[in-house]
């Protein structure tokens, strides 16, 4: 038999055939609009609630094979950038398309460390969120207020002006993340330190007290630099689905930015590693792991946080590296004692029947809480501790999908199941 790049379709309502081109596994949506019952008929359409099967666009940034747990930025496995790379050089890599060169990095590092500092506006803008206001939702409307700073980031066709607004974004995350920190615990603003770097410089704004400059243990700033490589991009996720939507309508960066981090604000994406450290402090001890366990599986209990994935159908590759990360800093700051149900946990699932069958694996979130709870942050950090290195995958996203050609203002169809046309009826006369 002859093979060809074509799917053949006979549409039973006309006895009519139809051949449509695959391509790179796909085929187009718009080519099925020719399958029509008459002239009139607006053609056919899919339907794919919470887009399980559609590609939204072509994307060069982020490889992921769910089946064999591998995740990818630009070719690079991120085992590998995790143990050789850091955060800056992997920002550069998601938005540039290669690793720079020793000159680009130290070009890169000093454009980022020097555009650290906040408008002092930004200040009395933060000053005016309620004592108790959660960080992120500080950081959502923080980072949406920056575009009023900066007027000229809506020149969204200029290379140069989106370059610096980049670098901005990258640059001032940390400190709108650190700043919405000490509102909420009611201790003063900490300045950028120049002399620092970008893990480290967060680490001082978050923790400096009276001393006159901040040295953050190394093993930790290398820590959070790590979770900040893992966490840089996931390719078309929740938050960079919104950063790609809204950013389509040519809004600046800083209003697309708000968007994707207010997705990642709900506990379906960016909350989960809060819900495992609630689900190891409600066990509680060692030997109650066998019986939550048995709950979970006879779903009287809730589910095992931290485990599972909508893509992941093998161990997700940046939980392993974070294994052994809580490791290196439980060193330092001593153990977190979380950790031993953990671990028995994964032991029992990784046999048990019931989650080799669903191909339950460890995700990100099972152990990145408790390095963040080791290392002193409190549980309504972490979702800002997600939002700081994903502004850099939104951000390569954002560039990528301006210039495709391909690529217009998102909007999706809808199947209307509403009423008909109908009379309006006035209200003396509604029953
Ligand atoms: N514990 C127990 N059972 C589970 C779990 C879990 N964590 N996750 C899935 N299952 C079971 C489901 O009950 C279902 O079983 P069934 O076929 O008998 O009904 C089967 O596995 C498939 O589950 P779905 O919900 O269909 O899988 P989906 O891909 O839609 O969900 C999700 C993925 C949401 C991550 C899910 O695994 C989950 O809720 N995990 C716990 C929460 C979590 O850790 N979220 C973080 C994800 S990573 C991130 O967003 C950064």
């Amino acid at each position: 038999m002859t093979t060809k790049n074509t799917l053949s379709i006979t549409d039973n309502r006309t006895g009519k055939a139809y051949e449509l081109p695959i391509t790179d596994g796909t085929i187009r949506a718009l080519d099925l609009r020719n399958i029509k019952v008459d002239e009139e008929d607006f053609g056919l359409m899919t339907y794919d609630p919470a887009f399980m099967n559609t590609a939204s666009c072509r994307s060069a940034i982020t490889f992921i094979d769910g089946d064999k747990g591998i995740l990818r930025y630009r070719g690079y496995d991120i085992a590998e950038l995790a143990e050789k790379s850091t955060h800056l050089e992997v920002s550069y890599l998601l938005m540039n398309g290669e690793l720079p060169t020793k000159e680009a990095l130290a070009k890169f590092e000093n454009e980022v460390t020097h555009h650290t500092f906040l408008h002092e506006n930004v200040k009395d803008f933060i000053d005016g969120f309620r004592y108790d206001a959660h960080p992120m939702g500080m950081l959502v409307a923080t980072v949406g207020a920056l575009s009023t700073f900066y007027p000229e980031a809506k020149d969204i066709r200029n290379r140069d002006n989106r370059r610096l607004q980049i670098v901005r974004l990258i640059a001032k995350m940390p400190t709108i993340a650190a700043w919405s920190y000490r509102h909420e615990v009611g201790l003063p603003y900490v300045y950028p330190d120049n002399d620092l770097g970008y893990t480290a410089n967060f680490l001082s704004m978050m923790k400096r007290m009276a001393e006159s400059k901040y040295q953050a243990n190394p093993v930790l700033a290398r820590a959070l630099d790590v979770l900040f490589i893992l966490h840089a991009d996931h390719e078309q996720n929740c938050s960079t689905s919104a950063m790609r939507g809204v950013g389509s309508s040519e809004v600046d960066p800083y209003s697309a930015v708000a968007a994707a981090a207010a997705a990642l604000y709900g506990p379906l994406h960016g909350g989960a590693n809060e819900a495992v450290l609630r689900m190891l402090n409600e066990i509680g001890s060692l030997d109650k792991v066998p019986d939550f366990i048995a709950r979970v599986k006879s779903g009287e209990g809730s589910r095992l946080m931290g485990f599972g994935h909508r893509v992941y159908k093998n161990y997700d590759p940046r939980a392993k590296v974070i294994k052994k990360l809580a490791y290196d800093v439980f060193e330092v700051t001593g153990k977190n004692p979380l950790i031993d149900i953990a671990v028995e946990l994964e032991r029992i699932a990784l046999e048990d029947e019931y989650f080799v069958k669903r191909k339950l694996y460890p995700n990100v979130d099972f152990y990145s809480g408790l390095i963040y709870q080791a290392m002193g942050f409190p549980v309504d950090m972490f979702p800002v501790l997600f939002a700081i290195p994903r502004v850099a995958g939104w951000l390569a996203q954002w560039e990528e999908m301006l210039a495709d050609k391909e690529q217009k203002i998102s909007r999706p169809r809808q199947i209307y199941t509403g009423h008909d046309v109908r009379p309006y009826v006035t209200i003396d006369k509604r029953g």
